[in-house]
């Protein structure tokens, strides 16, 4: 089979990789000619691990292609995918403009039957809405279907989460669009993933309401946090005696500084505005998005009250600038928030990641840089662990002591033991736990 996949960002190009890897012959669109030069020579735009060797791979058995011309991609495909970026508007709901530029172009170049997947998180409804734009722009009749398929990739595990998916979930309107999309994901069939075959809404909702649940898991966890340290329980405990009930689970259930990412608060952001605009109150999501931000905010006041809120000129140390360990992805990272929010007070920053600084830079030109965590401690007077990488878990921690300058420690995400930290003599503090 060959498909079109319209859209090479870290979505559409897992996604191509991967089905190509399936034995599927895919041809990958983007309109940046840059893009697409670089992923001809298998150079990827960003940090995923493994994605560069099924690129490669696929490259060099002739099953993927890159290109601009999406006339040439959906001539050649039964297939097309679209996986352009949907991102937040001003108000929190999605933007579609991408979304509907390509619907436009796929009415203009489709000469026969196709099937058109929304690949992408799209608002309820958006199915529908291609749907009236390809029939409004067709040239003459031409049948198509359109599905939602929505992708549950995290960032940082994308392709593993490809090709070992928890389920595929397929919304179509069509038992000729469902025959092919099972056809498409045989080898996911063959090794028994689960599938929901449903309608377009359903499916559509079905990927706002995981996301959503998902960010309410990690929110109610933090908001127990703060009532641990009230109370001077220990969060990883609870958390982990919750996690071993079988109707919660353990996992999305790690108190930290909150969630970021392009997704999780993107997509509650837009299921309010969804659900607003149908005169529906989602509250509970909403208090998931408010208890989110007030964390990261509870967390950093802990460092400014810990110099009695007289910053200025202190030499703040953070590790950890991505959203999550094993990606270069800073959107939404507690980070930026916590770094501007110094910065505004007038501290001295200086940061480290393994992934991430390129991006930063582009944000916080004028803060220093380092190479590795030992030079952001050096003469720190605060240092912070903001992402939990491998990295930063097994850090010479008395090395670290005696090469900063004073001795808060601050652990955002509960990688070291508390005991053991005021033993070696710093001021440590973390999420939930005394
Ligand atoms: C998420 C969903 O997991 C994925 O299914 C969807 O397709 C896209 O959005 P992603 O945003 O890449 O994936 O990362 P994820 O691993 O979900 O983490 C999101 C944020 O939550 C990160 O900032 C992470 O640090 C935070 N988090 C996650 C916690 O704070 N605690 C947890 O227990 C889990």
């Amino acid at each position: 089979m060959h498909i079109a996949i319209i859209g090479t960002g870290y979505v559409g190009l897992v996604t191509g990789a991967c089905f190509a890897e399936f034995g599927v012959f895919v041809t990958c669109v983007d309109k940046d000619q840059e893009k697409i030069k670089k992923l001809k020579k298998g150079i990827i735009p960003f940090f995923e691990p493994g994605l560069e060797d099924i690129v490669k791979r696929n490259l060099k058995e002739n099953r993927l292609k890159f290109t601009t011309h999406i006339d040439e991609a959906i001539n050649e495909s039964l297939v097309v995918f679209i996986a352009v970026g949907t991102p937040p508007r001003g108000d929190g709901s999605a933007n579609l403009e991408y979304v509907e530029e390509v619907a436009k172009k796929i009415a203009k170049y489709m000469t026969n039957y196709k099937v058109i997947v929304t690949k992408s998180t799209v608002p309820v409804g958006t199915g529908f809405m291609i749907k009236e734009i390809i029939k409004k722009n067709l040239e003459k009749p031409v049948e198509f279907d359109i599905v939602s398929n929505p992708e549950f990739l995290r960032e940082g595990s994308a392709v593993e989460d490809f090709m070992r998916p928890n389920r595929v979930v397929i919304g179509a309107e069509s038992e000729q669009a469902i025959a092919i999309m099972k056809d498409l994901y045989r080898p996911l069939y063959l090794i028994e993933t689960p599938f929901v075959i449903t309608d377009i809404v359903t499916a559509e909702l079905i990927k706002y309401a995981t996301n959503s649940f998902l960010a309410t898991k990690i929110s109610f966890i933090n908001e127990i946090s703060a009532l641990c340290e009230a109370v001077g329980a220990n969060v990883n405990t609870v958390a982990k005696a919750m996690g071993l009930d079988g109707r919660i689970g353990p996992k999305f259930l790690h108190a930290g500084i909150g969630f970021g990412g392009s997704c999780l608060p993107k997509d509650t952001m837009a299921l309010v505005k969804i659900a607003e605009e149908k005169g529906v109150e989602l509250n509970i999501v909403k208090s998931a998005i408010e208890a989110n931000q007030r964390q990261r905010e509870r967390l950093t006041a802990k460092i400014i009250n810990a110099f009695n809120n007289d910053i200025q000129g202190k030499t703040i140390g953070i590790l950890g600038l991505s959203f999550k360990p094993n990606t270069d992805d800073i959107r939404e990272s507690p980070a930026l928030y916590i770094i501007q929010t110094l910065l505004n007070k007038k501290a001295l920053i200086k940061v480290y990641d393994p992934a991430a600084m390129e991006n930063t830079k582009n944000i916080f030109p004028n803060i220093t840089y380092c190479s590795d965590p030992y030079s952001v401690a050096k003469d720190a007077d605060a240092l912070a662990i903001v992402t939990e990488w491998n990295q930063f878990r097994n850090l010479d921690i008395e090395k670290i002591k005696n090469i900063m300058k004073s001795n808060f420690f601050f652990d955002f995400r509960n990688i070291y033991e508390p005991q053991k930290m005021k033993q070696l003599g710093f001021k440590y503090f973390s999420v939930g736990r005394h």
